[in-house]
C-alpha cells in the first residue's frame, strides 16, 4: 500500500512539474532575485569538494516553493518567531527567504561552494522582503556544515538532501553536542531524506512525522 501511495505521489509531481516550476520562477520575480538552477550546476566544482571533510556533497537543486510551504506548516512550532532557522547547504538561499517571510526570529545559511554563498548573500541583501521587515535577520555562512556549531536557541535545521551519511553523521554528532550543553527545542526536517537512517540513530532526536516526501525529527525537549 505504500508503494502505491509513493508511485501515486510520484506520479502526480511530475504531472504538476510545470505548474511548481512556474510557482518558483514567479517567488523569484516577485523578490527580484535568481534562485533556480542553471545548466552547469548539477556539477560540483571538484575544488570545493575537496575542501570539506568528508567528499560525499550533493551538487546544487533548489526546493520547490509549494513543497517548502507544506514543510513549513508542517513544523511542530508554535511560534517561529522564537526558532533560528539554519539551512545545512542553502545553495542561492531560496528556502532562507521563504524562511524570513514565515517569521523565523533569525535566518542562517551554511554553503561551502562560495559561489553559491555569495548569491545567497547577493539574494537576501537584494530582496526587498528582508531588508524592509527583518533587516539582517539572514545570514550565510561559507563553510562546510560538518564543522558547522549552531547557535544556542531554539532551532529548525531544514537538509534538503545536502549530503551523504558521513556529512550527516557529523552534523548528528553536532546536534548531540549542542544539546547536551543547552537543551531546547531542536527541529530537523529532512527533505528527500536519503540517508534517514543517520537520523534514526540519534539518541536525542525521535521522528515525529514522516510521508513520502520528507522525516521531521524533534529534541525530547520539544
Ligand atoms: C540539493 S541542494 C539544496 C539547496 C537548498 N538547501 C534548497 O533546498 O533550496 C544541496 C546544497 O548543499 C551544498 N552542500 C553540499 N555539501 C555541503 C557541505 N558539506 N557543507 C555545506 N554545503 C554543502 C551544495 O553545494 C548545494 O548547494
Amino acid at each position: 500500500m505504500a508503494a502505491v501511495r509513493l508511485a501515486a505521489a510520484l506520479i502526480a509531481e511530475i504531472l504538476l512539474r510545470p505548474v511548481t516550476r512556474r510557482q518558483d520562477r514567479l517567488m523569484d520575480q516577485r523578490l527580484g532575485i535568481g534562485t533556480g538552477r542553471s545548466t552547469a550546476e548539477p556539477v560540483l566544482d571538484p575544488a570545493v569538494v575537496a575542501s570539506a571533510q568528508h567528499r560525499d556533497s550533493v551538487a546544487y537543486s533548489p526546493t520547490p516553493v509549494h513543497q517548502f510551504r507544506k514543510i513549513l506548516r508542517s513544523l511542530p512550532i508554535p511560534t517561529p518567531s522564537a526558532f533560528t532557522f539554519v539551512d545545512l547547504g542553502c545553495g542561492k538561499g531560496r528556502t532562507l527567504l521563504l524562511a524570513a517571510e514565515y517569521g523565523f526570529g533569525r535566518v542562517v545559511g551554511v554553503e561551502f561552494d562560495p559561489t553559491l554563498a555569495e548569491t545567497a548573500r547577493q539574494n537576501a541583501t537584494g530582496c526587498g522582503l528582508v531588508t524592509r521587515s527583518t533587516a539582517g535577520a539572514v545570514e550565510v555562512v561559507c563553510g562546510d556544515a560538518a564543522r558547522y556549531e549552531f547557535p544556542p536557541e531554539p532551532t529548525v535545521v531544514f537538509l534538503f538532501n545536502p549530503f551523504g551519511e558521513d556529512t550527516l553523521r557529523a552534523v548528528v554528532d553536532q546536534i548531540e553536542q549542542t544539546l547536551a550543553l543547552w537543551p531546547r527545542p531542536f527541529v530537523v526536517a529532512y527533505f528527500n531524506p536519503m540517508h534517514q537512517e543517520v537520523l534514526e540513530g540519534s539518541t536525542t532526536l525521535r521522528a515525529t512525522m514522516r510521508n513520502s516526501r520528507w522525516c521531521i525529527y524533534t529534541s525530547m525537549a520539544v
